[in-house]
């Protein structure tokens, strides 16, 4: 199967997907756009007409395929958060059988944990959903979700970034309940995709890795949105430059295997 970039030049697909590929899901195009440019990737197009996924690949590494999110046709805005992320991962599973899911974006960090804006973290020991609260037995656990990443330890310190737990929800703004079950889990990035992706990812059985840039300080006085938006090219760029040698890790050494569960 053989698809055509938006300039007329052909990438090749192999025949029900390429067991080796890896995916990297994106929410936002400006958080994708250094990426895209720095592996020189091109549009392929949508993955699925109903949505605005957009699918990039090049021919140099046809194994690797970045998908975006897309605008919202309504709302002329990123479509950013869980639903979106979700469908993106499903339809990169069926189309591409990938190794590995890497979802590479930006994230809240937290300056009790000493971190920066422009901090890299690879997702590790697990991703967890804050805002689904359902406290009836068995409920409250699935709502958390606690979905184990691959032990990316070593290939965070060969790439030069930090590791800890990817907290989701589908808020940029936080409520003193998110803030409570951020800490309770010891989550070091507050995104909005990962986990939702990390769920898909685990009913497939295909290794998830988030890979997030900090571009705010959750608990410090400036107003998240006005840092989010403030930081967003410098931590997109910090973010390009780590998702880059997060591939080549991968293409060099494999898929690190998973961790060994551990209780949540
Ligand atoms: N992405 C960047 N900053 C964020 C935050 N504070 N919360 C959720 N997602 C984010």
């Amino acid at each position: 199967m053989t698809q055509e970039y938006s300039d007329g030049s052909v990438f090749r697909v192999s025949k029900g997907g390429d067991n080796r590929s890896i995916v990297v899901l994106v929410a936002m195009m400006s958080e994708a756009q250094p990426i895209v440019d720095a592996l020189g990737l091109k549009s392929v197009g949508r993955l699925h007409g109903a949505y605005p996924i957009e699918h990039f690949a090049s021919v140099q590494r046809p194994y690797v395929h970045l998908v975006v999110n897309g605008k919202c046709p309504r709302f002329g805005v990123d479509n950013v958060a869980s639903q979106p992320a979700a469908i993106a991962a499903f339809l990169c599973i069926e189309k591409f059988r990938p190794a590995v899911l890497l979802n590479a974006g930006t994230a809240g960090g937290f300056a009790a944990d000493e971190s920066r804006v422009g901090d890299v973290y690879l997702s590790y020991p697990k991703v967890y959903f804050h805002d689904r609260r359902i406290p009836i037995p068995g409920f409250e656990a699935f709502g958390i979700g606690s979905y184990p990443c691959p032990d990316v330890r070593t290939m965070a310190q060969a790439i030069g970034v930090k590791t800890g737990s990817v907290s989701t929800g589908n808020s940029l703004s936080s409520i003193r309940e998110d803030l409570e079950m951020i800490r309770r889990h010891d989550a070091r990035a507050k995104d909005m995709e990962a986990a939702a992706i990390a769920w898909v990812a685990e009913q497939h059985r295909v290794p998830f890795i988030g890979i997030k840039a900090i571009t705010d300080l959750v608990d410090t006085e400036r107003p998240v949105h006005e840092a989010f938006l403030g930081n967003l090219h410098t931590a997109s760029e910090r973010l390009a430059e780590k998702t880059v040698a997060a591939i080549a890790y991968v293409e060099r050494f494999g898929v690190p295997p998973q961790a060994d569960e551990v209780s949540h």
